[in-house]
């Protein structure tokens, strides 16, 4: 481009050039230096829709970021709720127990070994850590029906009439009636229910079989029978681990559930599973 300065020494230093060449040349460089501003508007236009797009990048992304904090803060307290909620349950839970074990100190322990030993095998089997949960909860309030029996006979150490059998038998149903009045995220009560059926049908309260069980029923089932025979009873001396596994192996397939019995030898001869009996009533 051509500055004024250089128009005058042009036209000081060559007076051969005439108006009208001088008049055309000025054209020109009016022409051109109105391109270069007009050019110099779009590119200042073009910076300050840049610096604008720029600005509400920004601002969308600093509203974006309080956004995320704002929830995560939430799904942070929803996380502390829910923690209190299940720390209140399982301490719901404990006090049902522990009702249970006032009027039965023999078995003290025997319905969170079951519970923890049936979330165990439940795990061996690979059923998901839902099924797990409820298994756990399951066993730990399995018993809750003996509320019904009277307190004599559950601590009684000689054999029991036939009428006494047939109220401890009840603890079955009883359990079952107070607990599917609770909404829980499981199926409880009917795993409760059926904890004393058998896969042949020999079990009670309903003589059910094999398919007519639910799994949680014969998990329970075997929990229970493992941890109940390797405990001390006040009729007789703990019969220990070894022989609530022989028991579970005769009766693998004829009244336990195969894979069941299975996961639960596997537990304990293959990975040292253990129930602790130290702190049981022994004598
Ligand atoms: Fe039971």
């Amino acid at each position: 481009m051509t500055s004024d300065h250089d128009l005058n020494l042009t036209f000081n230093s060559n007076p051969a050039v005439d108006g009208l060449e001088l008049t055309g040349e000025l054209e020109r460089l009016r022409q051109d230096i109105k391109k270069d501003r007009d050019a110099l508007d779009v590119s200042m236009q073009l910076a300050d829709t840049k610096a604008e797009l720029i600005f509400q990048y920004k601002e969308k992304a600093k509203r974006g970021a309080e956004l995320i904090l704002a929830n995560a803060e939430k799904v942070k307290l929803e996380a502390i709720n829910n923690e209190k909620l299940r720390t209140s349950l399982m301490e719901t839970i404990g006090i049902a127990r522990k009702l249970v074990e006032l009027r039965d100190p023999y078995t003290a322990g025997h319905e969170q070994h079951a519970g923890d030993l049936a979330k165990a095998i439940a795990k061996e089997m690979g059923l998901d850590e839902q099924c797990q949960q409820g298994l756990m909860i399951a066993g730990y309030l399995h018993d809750i029906g003996k509320i019904i029996v009277p307190a004599e006979i559950l601590c009684k150490p000689g054999k029991l009439t036939e009428d006494e059998y047939r109220l401890i038998k009840g603890h079955v149903q009883a359990g079952y009636d107070l607990l599917k009045t609770v909404t829980f995220p499981w199926n409880i009560s009917r795993a409760v229910l059926e904890h004393h059926e058998r896969i042949d049908g020999s079990g009670y309260p309903n003589s059910l079989n094999a398919d007519q069980i639910s799994i949680e029923g014969r998990i329970l089932a075997v929990a229970d029978v493992v941890e109940a025979m390797s405990a001390y009873r006040p009729y007789r001396q703990a019969l220990g681990i070894d022989d609530a596994l022989a028991e579970i192996e005769r009766g693998r397939g004829v009244i336990y559930d195969k894979n069941v019995a299975d996961a639960c030898l596997n537990l304990f001869r293959k990975r040292s599973y253990k129930i602790d009996h130290s702190s049981l009533v022994t004598k």
